[in-house]
């Protein structure tokens, strides 16, 4: 599995896997968005064992972190936030959701001097939870009652980045 830098090309595909997996859904141009203004924060893998048909063959994305530079902290702190996070069904439980966050932080704090990353999750999204808590040490900042278009609430997660400076 290789994890690279998003590019441009790869957001259909990459709208394609967020259809698939989430319910909260964009349009192309907010893709886009994050693409051109922080082209160094988002993060596919591709399954490179996948033969290529030929050369206009795409290869297969099978997972992206689209993530942003919060424009106006209300904090005043400058930091990181995860827009978005899915790995496809098939490719599940081989840490590339990990691997994805970790790049991402690191550039987060490499090539902006983010203090700390944040994020909302669904609080019945128990996968999602014990990724962000348990392995890559986020803890719950506070609560977001309805944060999400069908009612359900979020928690709002960060994580400091100190450690990676
Ligand atoms: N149940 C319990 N723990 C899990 C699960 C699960 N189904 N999936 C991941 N974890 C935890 C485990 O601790 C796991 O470590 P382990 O496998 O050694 O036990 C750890 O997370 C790392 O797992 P990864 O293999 O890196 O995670 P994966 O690549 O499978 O992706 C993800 C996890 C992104 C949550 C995936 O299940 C998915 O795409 N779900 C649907 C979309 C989604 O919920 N995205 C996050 C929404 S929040 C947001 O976008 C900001």
């Amino acid at each position: 599995m290789d994890i690279r830098l998003l590019q441009p090309s790869d957001l259909p595909l990459i709208q394609h896997a967020n259809l698939e997996n989430l319910p909260e859904n964009y349009f192309l141009k907010y893709y886009l968005y994050h693409a051109l203004s922080w082209p160094q924060l988002s993060y596919v893998a591709v399954d490179a064992s996948r033969p290529r048909t030929s050369p206009y063959d795409h290869p297969k994305i099978v997972g992206y972190v689209l993530a942003k530079m919060e424009e106006e902290p209300s904090d005043g702190i400058p930091h990181g936030h995860i827009t978005s996070l899915s790995v496809m069904r098939t490719h599940r439980r081989l840490g590339i959701a990990e691997k994805l966050m970790r790049q991402s932080q690191r550039a987060m704090v490499e090539t902006f001097g983010a203090k700390y990353v944040s994020l909302h999750v669904r609080v019945s999204n128990v996968a999602a939870i014990r990724l962000y808590r348990d392995t890559l040490g986020f803890t719950v900042e506070k609560a977001e009652p309805k944060y999400y278009a069908d009612g359900e609430d979020a928690h709002c997660m960060r994580l400091d980045l100190g450690p990676i400076r």
